[in-house]
């Protein structure tokens, strides 16, 4: 017995990183997973023996595509991680508009949207785990001002949406990775890694992975609006 036996989790951003570890995770654990992205995934999908859905998660239309593939092959929407994230570094005297405006698009409203598309589904079925990926970046300030923006949003959405889902037995979660192997995984950082990470290392994306596979499943069946961190202790 998986502890996602017969679940169907859709995953954002699943084509690399992150999103296609939990991916894998996920299948392992039983679940059929929808892997989303705005490039291509068919080899994670391929992977997994789940399904891959072009996808921008800035696009309404695009989400409402993705509900409905979704419920058309599997009959019902039990998890959604929404994991797909730009990064970009830049302060306030940096940054420009435009970077601003794409980073809250993307990280921001794509989390608002995705909420938005899964809810009157699980709602219907009187259960769900929603599980979004924010960051140490939306727990402490960082020279990233719009990425820094974007996930305290997603963090104050995530509280916001579990008190109003909560009633229908839908949870949902924020998990805050800290520095994870990734292609998003700045240049530049061994220094900070050295000097402000107690556990003194990076992470594989597997270990955010587990986590996210907690909140998706029945031993997290309490769990509502909680935040995660999974930082090696960077913000501690
Ligand atoms: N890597 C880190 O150190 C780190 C730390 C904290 C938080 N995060 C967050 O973790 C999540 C996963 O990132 P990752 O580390 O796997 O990086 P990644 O760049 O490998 O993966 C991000 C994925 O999101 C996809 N994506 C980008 N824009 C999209 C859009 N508009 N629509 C759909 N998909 C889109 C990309 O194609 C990519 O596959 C992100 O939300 C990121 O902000 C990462």
């Amino acid at each position: 017995m998986g502890t996602l036996d017969g679940k169907v989790i859709i995953i954002t951003g699943a084509s690399r990183g992150q999103g296609e570890a939990e991916a894998v995770l996920a299948a392992q654990a039983g679940a059929k997973v929808v892997v989303t992205d705005i490039i291509d995934g068919q080899h994670v999908a391929k992977e997994v023996g789940g399904l891959f859905i072009s996808h921008d998660v800035t696009s309404s239309e695009q989400w409402a595509n993705v509900v409905q593939k979704t419920l058309a092959a599997y009959g019902r929407i039990d998890g959604l991680v929404n994991n797909a994230g730009i990064w970009k570094p830049g302060g306030v005297t940096q940054a420009t508009e435009a970077e601003f405006r794409q980073i809250i698009d993307v990280n921001q409203v794509g989390v608002f949207l995705g909420m938005q598309a899964v809810a009157a589904t699980m709602i219907a079925q009187k259960s769900g785990s929603i599980v979004n990926i924010s960051s140490v970046a939306g727990m402490r300030g960082l020279r990233a001002i719009a990425y820094a923006a974007s996930k305290w949003a997603v963090h104050g959405m995530t509280k916001t949406a579990a008190r109003e889902l909560g009633a229908h037995n839908v949870r949902v979660n924020s998990v805050h990775p800290g520095f994870i192997e990734t292609d998003m995984l700045p240049q530049g950082i061994e220094s900070t890694i050295a000097n402000q990470v107690p556990m003194q290392r990076t992470a594989d994306a597997k270990e955010v992975g587990e986590v996210v596979m907690f909140l998706l499943g029945d031993a997290a069946s309490y769990v509502n609006g909680a935040e995660i961190i999974v930082d090696g202790g960077f913000i501690a």
